[in-house]
């Protein structure tokens, strides 16, 4: 099939305003780069919090600013000095925000060694599940690069051979595990060989979080106080060294951080200490606290992004690792404003929102 010369892109002209369907250029691949059809964009909840301040302020470059981390598709045009990939491969991706390189489009340029290819178990839709939210995991436990700083615990991944065995048999606490992020956490706290695996999420998501690898679910409703004596119950007097916080919440980083035992690690989705009151920021008793910006593509992030999506294909093909549940909105880009009302309201559980792009009228 020809490349067409446009395609429909979902954008925001300005701060604060609606996002619109319009037409624009499609790109082509630069030298390393391939361009990929987008059949499936999922949606995350800073597709919302950015059109505003202050995410807006802090990482809209210019406008208009496409949005759209996940992406799933077919590579139709390899960039010179691609040997790794083919057309017609089925690809899932991370997107950047920078106007060709986002997912809420029909056609997006991607980095060939930042994807990986989707199995046939997996459809296009399942795929774009798992960008962001694996990301997020990945760089806030193993990323080892210097320039990370204080951000990554740097945890021994769990592709490699210690990485497998370092942690087995220790409990590992996962706040919000019905959050897309969190049931990733679950999943690798599972490979990393955690026992017990204790979440918390509303009930009604205890069956999907058992099936991820959680092996006790906690009323996320409770008070922390009840959390944590269901919780201490569970550990039998094993110390929790353990903890990752899938959702930026103060409560919900508290109940983590004073669950947590002296020295131990505390994963948390924030992007910087500002983001998350003091208290917590600073929790003394030896605590460490990680931050993460959940993107493969900084380069302080690129070399783990590279190493994780070596490993996602196997992982799918051998269901090691599964996809969050899915919604397909409908309308194509034109039904994620929609969709974005939905996240922002907190009506969304256990699901992935998700576009197809192609079915745009
Ligand atoms: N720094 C980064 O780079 C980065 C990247 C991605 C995400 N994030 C952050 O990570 C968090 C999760 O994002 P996501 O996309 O995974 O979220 P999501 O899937 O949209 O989260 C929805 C889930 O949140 C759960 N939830 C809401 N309030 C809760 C609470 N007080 N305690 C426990 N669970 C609660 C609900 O669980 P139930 O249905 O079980 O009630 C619901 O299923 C967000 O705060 C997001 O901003 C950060």
């Amino acid at each position: 099939m020809a490349i067409p010369t446009t395609q429909k892109t979902l954008l925001l002209r300005e701060e604060s305003t609606p996002y619109v369907v319009v037409e624009t250029p499609v790109p082509r691949p630069g030298p390393k780069e391939v361009l990929v059809q987008i059949f499936a964009c999922a949606l995350n909840p800073v597709d919302h919090a950015i059109a505003h301040p202050p995410l807006s302020r802090m990482f809209i470059k210019s406008y208009p600013f496409v949005p759209g981390n996940d992406g799933a598709g077919v590579i139709v045009e390899l960039g010179a000095g691609v040997t790794n990939a083919k057309k017609g491969d089925k690809v899932v991706f991370q997107g950047d925000w920078i106007a060709t390189e986002a997912t809420c489009q029909q056609y997006a340029v991607v980095p060939a060694e930042l994807t990986a290819i989707i199995p046939d178990n997996i459809t296009f839709e399942q795929a774009a599940t798992i960008p962001l939210a694996l990301a997020t995991n990945v760089m806030s436990l193993y990323n080892q690069s210097p320039a990370a700083e204080n951000a990554s615990l740097r945890l021994k991944p769990v592709w490699e051979a210690e990485g497998a065995t370092a942690y087995a048999g220790t409990p590992a606490f996962i706040v919000a595990g019905a959050t897309s992020v969190g049931q990733f956490s679950i999943q690798l706290a599972r490979l990393a060989g955690h026992n017990p695996i204790i979440a918390t999420a509303s009930l009604h998501n205890a069956p999907l979080l058992k099936s991820l690898g959680a092996t006790h679910v906690i009323d996320r409703s409770l008070s922390k106080e009840a959390s944590l004596a269901e919780l201490a119950v569970v550990l039998g007097g094993k110390p929790l060294e353990y903890v990752f916080v899938a959702l930026l919440d103060a409560e919900a980083l508290r109940l983590g951080r004073d669950a947590l035992a002296p020295g131990g690690a505390l994963a948390t989705v924030s992007p910087t200490p500002q983001r998350i009151p003091e208290d917590i920021a600073n929790p003394g008793e030896g605590k460490r606290i990680s931050y993460v910006f959940g993107s493969p593509r900084p380069p302080h992030n690129r070399d783990i992004g590279v190493a994780l999506y070596k490993q996602i294909t196997g992982w799918l093909e051998k269901g090691l690792l599964k996809p969050n549940p899915v919604e397909v909105l409908p309308n194509g880009l034109a039904g994620i404003n929609e969709g974005l009302a939905r996240l922002r309201e907190n009506k969304v559980s256990g699901t992935k929102l998700v576009a197809r792009p192609q079915e745009t009228l």
